[in-house]
């Protein structure tokens, strides 16, 4: 393979600034540790560190990787996340991790690792593997939202680290289900209708709160679950409407929560007026413009608005316990 870029279906894709070949490239390196030292000498391309920002000085040598302990060369080291995007589904979290691998401070995995809701069993040594390598001062990301309903989600994560941080983008849970229900719909279009899978008896009009479209919405029932483990001043709750309207506003919160500089403003922003929804300006070299709600393409399905009425009553006082929880209003009622 040599210092060549191969392909790694794993390795994160590159961020928007910066060459896609850089991470499958750093992978080789890593699995071949003279490899190294032959780039050193010259006739590997360079490497465009760190974006717009200066570039910040390799680290020093270190010793040999202990057990536990990040793997290190001197093109940065493998770490676990510092902060994760651990929900909701249909939320709006795809887009904003975009949004935020437009920081030069941010490197992401690109797919999702699915890593403490499927795949515990394999280990944390190999969940660190699949990181992208970041400098002193980067912080490394990943973004699965199931892990947000997913009950040992909290616990794992706590035993990562107590210190991680945690990204919770929300929205109305009514619309949040109808998106999940539309997506489901796409992939397999013989599924019931909407009310059909929404009630357990639509008569009396009782929820069937076992249908997972219904389920991730109840917040506060999931986030209780989240704060016997951490405290409150762990997590960001990111407005998915607010992404939507304002995204520049807030990704100022996310990049404070961070505590990264405010590089993501409203010049990297651009309003799709087709689409409805706000793009990412596409730095020179990059492939497709990043817009939210890209999938909003499809047509929702005609649900009546009665049905929808009943399951705005359904998550009333859900979703005000999540307020008050969260000591946030998020304007869903
Ligand atoms: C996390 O779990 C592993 C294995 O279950 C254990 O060995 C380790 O001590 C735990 N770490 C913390 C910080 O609780
Ligand atoms: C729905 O509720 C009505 C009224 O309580 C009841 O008569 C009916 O049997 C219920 N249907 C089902 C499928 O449970
Ligand atoms: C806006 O969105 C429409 C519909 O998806 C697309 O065809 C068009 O190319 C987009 N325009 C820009 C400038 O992104």
């Amino acid at each position: 393979m040599g210092c060549s870029p191969g392909g790694s279906p794993r390795a994160s894709r590159g961020g928007l600034r910066r060459p896609p070949a850089r991470a499958p490239l750093l992978l080789g390196m890593l699995l071949l540790g003279t490899c190294l030292l032959y780039c050193l000498s010259g006739p590997c391309p360079p490497l465009a560190l760190g974006g717009a920002a200066a570039p910040a000085p390799r680290p020093p040598p270190r010793a040999p990787p202990a057990e536990g302990l990040p793997v290190a060369d001197g093109f940065g080291s493998r770490r676990f996340p510092q902060a994760i995007i651990v929900g909701v589904k249909k939320g709006g979290t795809r887009a904003l991790l975009e949004f935020l691998r437009v920081h030069p401070d941010v490197r992401a995995l690109g797919a999702e690792p699915h890593f403490f809701d499927r795949g515990y069993e394999k280990g944390l040594r190999w969940y660190r593997n699949l990181m992208p390598r970041t400098l002193e001062g980067q912080i490394t990301m990943e973004k699965t939202p199931s892990y947000f309903v997913t009950k040992e989600a909290p616990r794992r994560i706590y035993n990562m680290s107590r210190d991680t941080k945690l990204i919770v983008v929300v929205r109305n849970p009514v619309t949040r289900a109808i998106s999940d229900y539309t997506q489901t719909l796409s992939k397999t279009p013989a599924i019931p209708s909407f009310q059909a899978l929404a009630f357990k008896n639509l008569s009396t009009g009782l929820i069937d709160t076992t249908w997972s479209a219904v389920r991730i919405g109840i917040y506060a029932k999931h986030l209780d679950n989240w704060l016997r483990y951490f405290p409150l001043s762990k997590f960001l709750f990111v407005s998915g409407e607010r992404l939507v309207r304002d995204p520049a506003g807030e990704m100022g919160r996310v990049q404070d929560f961070l505590g990264l500089k405010r590089v993501v403003t409203d010049k990297h922003f651009y309003f799709n007026e087709t689409k409805g929804f706000p793009c990412l300006k596409k730095p020179e070299g990059s492939s497709r413009p990043r817009c939210l709600g890209k999938s909003k393409g499809r047509p929702h399905p005609k649900i009546d608005p009665q049905v929808i009425q009943r399951l705005q009553e359904f998550y009333r006082p859900f979703n005000m316990k999540f307020y008050q929880m969260t000591g946030q209003d998020f304007g869903w009622d």
